[in-house]
């Protein structure tokens, strides 16, 4: 078997790249936690066949250190850098991920680099029942799939006993009142393994701060964390865990929207990312949001943290990227769907409010603004008249939703700003919102 080092200083991100590595391409790598402890090991070591590695761990140049010992000692190992890399020799030597919470990518290039094909992947055997190291288990509140424990019968032959069902909760403490108990690890059966590797993965990365990732990994990681919260809260709606998830990815979300220069750029990441709409949607809306209370005249902190708050929670309801495409009733019935999805559809912003009663502190407010979202001051259905009684902030954040799907609609094509700024004078023609517009012309797209 290939040995593979990888050097990784972060905790979590290691575990991750550990089980990911160990069920997409059944390898074992050797970890170390910085550039200088891995030095000794290369050098005596002719049984590594890859490098893995963090460009920069804390003030070490960790790539560039174990590029130029490979130098040095006519040493020919491949090596996945994650993170900038500035120096030439290393950038044409090495195969470069700008993040390395894009586990696809990451697993691809590791098989490109020694080449393990997918056929060789689906000939290995695996065991029926496929063991997960128990710790991993602490990550979660619910499994996607059934989870055993490995036990012995009376006459001493190995049995799996059920510890879980799907979607059963459990607690950290009930995994490490087992693991007390001498369970090392747990069994889920082979042929869910991936299933259930993408589902831990996704949610240890949801739990990753933007200090622990890589610049070019935010876009993903707020991807990543807005399906899992979108998944908990339709489960087991507004929790401490789901509310402590939902505060670390509007961190995120809001410093991609600071961070990036221009919304254009913005736009050009998420759609590099495959961000899908739902998120798209949420993060230029934020952008826009930002720009809008900064620059108009009653703008103020409060503001800003109210249309945030509303900007991510407000379609939380809808779990599919059609479903939060549509914004009025035309388009609803067009779309021809059950009556149990135009259901949720219609209720949605009604929905999503009450869900947000339950939310600890709470900005003052946004509960009404996302019950009027769409215009119904009940929060039911699309109403295209612009009711006089809407908050004057539930207009802001329509005309700024607007302004957003108008962008998104654009896509990878030049966006006509004088068009899509003539289509919010005419949808929103009264004098109250000629400010807002205005302000929102401003924004370099
Ligand atoms: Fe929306
Ligand atoms: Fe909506």
């Amino acid at each position: 078997m290939s040995k593979v080092l990888l050097i990784e200083s972060n905790a979590k991100l290691e575990s991750i790249y550990t089980l990911n590595l160990r069920v997409y391409l059944g390898l074992e790598p050797v970890t170390k936690k910085a550039g200088q402890f891995a030095l000794k090991m290369i050098e005596s070591d002719d049984s590594i066949s890859l490098i893995i590695s963090r460009a920069k761990i804390g003030e070490e140049d960790t790539a560039f250190l174990i590029y130029n010992l490979l130098m040095k000692k006519n040493k020919n190992i491949p090596m996945i850098v994650i993170g900038t890399i500035t120096d030439l020799g290393l950038k044409q030597y090495s195969i470069q991920l700008k993040g390395g919470v894009d586990l696809k990518s990451l697993i691809k290039r590791c098989a490109q680099a020694i080449n393990i094909t997918a056929q060789m992947m689906a000939q290995k055997e695996v065991p029926k029942y496929f063991s997960i190291p128990a710790n991993y288990f602490l990550e979660l509140t619910a499994s996607n799939c059934e989870v055993f424990r490995q036990d012995f019968d009376d006459s001493g032959n190995v049995i799996y006993k059920q510890v879980f069902t799907v979607g059963q909760a459990f607690t950290p403490e009930q995994v490490k009142q087992l693991v007390s108990s001498g369970v090392i690890e747990f069994y889920i059966l082979r042929d869910l393994r991936l299933a259930f590797v993408n589902q831990v993965t996704s949610e240890m990365i949801t739990k990753l701060t933007d200090k622990e990732i890589e610049e070019g990994d935010k876009v993903l990681l707020g991807k990543i964390s807005m399906e899992v919260i979108t998944g908990k809260i339709g489960e087991i709606g507004i929790t401490h865990e789901t509310v402590a998830l939902a505060k670390n990815t509007m961190k995120t979300i809001v410093s991609n929207a600071i961070e990036t220069p221009d919304l254009r750029l913005l736009m050009k990441n998420l759609l590099d990312n495959k961000a899908g709409y739902l998120f798209q949607h949420t993060q230029v809306l934020t952008y826009v949001v930002l720009h809008l209370v900064k620059n108009i005249d009653w703008g103020t902190k409060e503001h800003e943290e109210k249309l945030v708050f509303v900007s991510f929670f407000h379609d939380i309801v809808l779990k599919q990227d059609d479903w939060a495409k549509i914004s009025s009733k035309d388009e609803l019935q067009k779309a021809d769907y059950s009556r149990e999805v135009m259901d949720i559809i219609n209720n949605h912003a009604r929905k999503a409010s009450e869900l947000i009663k339950e939310y600890p502190n709470a900005p003052a407010g946004v509960e009404q603004v996302i019950r009027q979202h769409h215009g119904a001051l009940n929060g039911v259905g699309f109403d295209a008249t612009l009711n006089m009684n809407l908050s004057p902030l539930s207009m802001a954040f329509m005309v700024a939703e607007e302004y957003t799907n108008q962008l998104i609609l654009c896509g990878q094509e030049k966006i006509n700003k004088p068009l899509v700024m003539a289509h919010l004078r005419s949808k929103f023609a009264t004098a109250r919102f000629k400010k807002i517009i205005d302000v929102l012309e401003q924004i370099t797209i």
